[in-house]
């Protein structure tokens, strides 16, 4: 090993495909953008669409042309209105998109392409959508166009991780704006993996699940212990050094040693994804001990206390993930709460580029 490996569990995440399967009846759009939360686009869509998953969620159109080149079979939902200039893409490679802006779709309706398109209403998201008051304005537009198929209506929740009671008013919200309309052939989705897991309105089938698919469970309400985290990071001890006490290490002198110390090295750090402030409250998995790190991460490598262990160069070094006896173990809302923030950034800065992501099916 050189510097370190990302470990993409195949199993587990298929695993979570049919668990989520088996909680709600909405059909699954699997989130993959920003790779896949960085588990690799290309892998988790082949390995989804194994499981019978259909429905691929994605924000940008380059995200969609490699999900398209890996099958033609298969629905590419872009979640935001791309600019126009790249209206002619969309038709190429058969992209559903979420409209919501009269320009948008006055531009596709001239156009000499058909589109597959799913009108977004804003229920409180205030980021992208059309007002409740302007439904039935761009839903007669687009119904009475030639090139443009409606196939789906949809909406996205502020605060469905934290807040079930202004979520439900949001559903509430989003049901009285379609109300008037017929909804049988449409693809109705308004859910992410917080609010999926207490969304029954039977007017929903279909959610757009990221983090849960990735075996992270997150609601206000239920708990989906069921889920298995789909990814592993290790690496390696790449230096092993004595220190004394009072010397400071890493840079900024940030950490001033308080005793004489063996201090050990591996080759990660916040070019490959894992967060600069994880020091100092961050800690990786030795021989099924948790070391804590000394010294802030660097672009390219940490340094942590291995005092009292016998340890040697190249043993493996437990980054994201559990220790071979499974007693402890770091996930990513332990690395999100080090650094102050939420588990998908800390998912979608992994680079895959620098560390090797190796696909295990165990
Ligand atoms: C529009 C939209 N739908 C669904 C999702 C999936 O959210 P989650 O990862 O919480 O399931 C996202 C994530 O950012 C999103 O932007």
């Amino acid at each position: 090993m050189d510097r370190g490996y990302i470990y993409v569990n195949k199993n587990n995440l298929q695993h979570n495909i049919e668990y989520l399967n088996n909680f709600t009846s909405k059909e699954l759009c699997i989130v993959v953008k920003a790779n896949a939360y960085g588990h690799g686009i290309d892998w988790t869509v082949r390995t989804a669409i194994e499981s019978g998953i259909n429905w691929f969620a994605v924000a940008a159109l380059d995200e969609a042309i490699l999900v398209r080149n890996l099958s033609d079979d298969i629905r590419i939902l872009l979640l935001s209105e791309p600019s126009i200039t790249e209206l002619e893409k969309i038709a190429t490679y058969n992209v559903d998109v979420t409209v919501y802006s009269e320009k948008f779709i006055d531009a596709m309706i001239i156009s000499k392409d058909s589109y597959k398109i799913h009108l977004k209403i804003d229920t409180g998201m205030h980021r992208v959508g059309c007002s409740p008051e302007n439904f039935d304005n761009l839903y007669d537009k687009i119904t009475s166009s030639k090139n443009l198929s409606l196939e789906g209506i949809c909406t996205h929740f502020p605060v469905a991780d934290t807040d079930k009671k202004q979520t439900t008013a949001s559903i509430q919200m989003f049901k009285n704006t379609i109300s008037k309309i017929n909804v049988d052939q449409l693809r109705i989705h308004a859910d992410n993996s917080a609010s999926n897991t207490y969304n029954n309105d039977q007017v929903f089938n279909m959610a757009r699940v990221g983090l849960a698919t990735y075996g992270y469970t997150i609601s206000p309400v239920k708990a989906l212990d069921g889920l298995k985290r789909v990814m592993e990071i290790k690496t390696r001890i790449s230096n092993i050094q004595n220190r004394k006490k009072g010397e400071a290490v890493s840079y900024g002198k940030a950490h001033i040693l308080e005793q004489d110390s063996l201090i050990a090295t591996a080759p990660i750090g916040y070019g490959d994804g894992y967060p600069w402030n994880s020091f100092p409250d961050g800690k990786v998995i030795v021989k099924n001990n948790f070391c804590k790190l000394i010294g802030r991460v660097t672009m390219d490598q940490i340094l942590f206390d291995v005092t009292g262990l016998d340890v040697n160069i190249d043993d493996e070094v437990i980054i994201l993930g559990s220790s071979s006896d499974n007693s402890l173990s770091i996930t990513i809302r332990d690395i999100a709460a080090w650094n102050k923030t939420i588990e998908w950034e800390i998912l979608t800065n992994i680079k895959d580029n620098r560390l090797n992501r190796v696909e295990i099916d165990i």
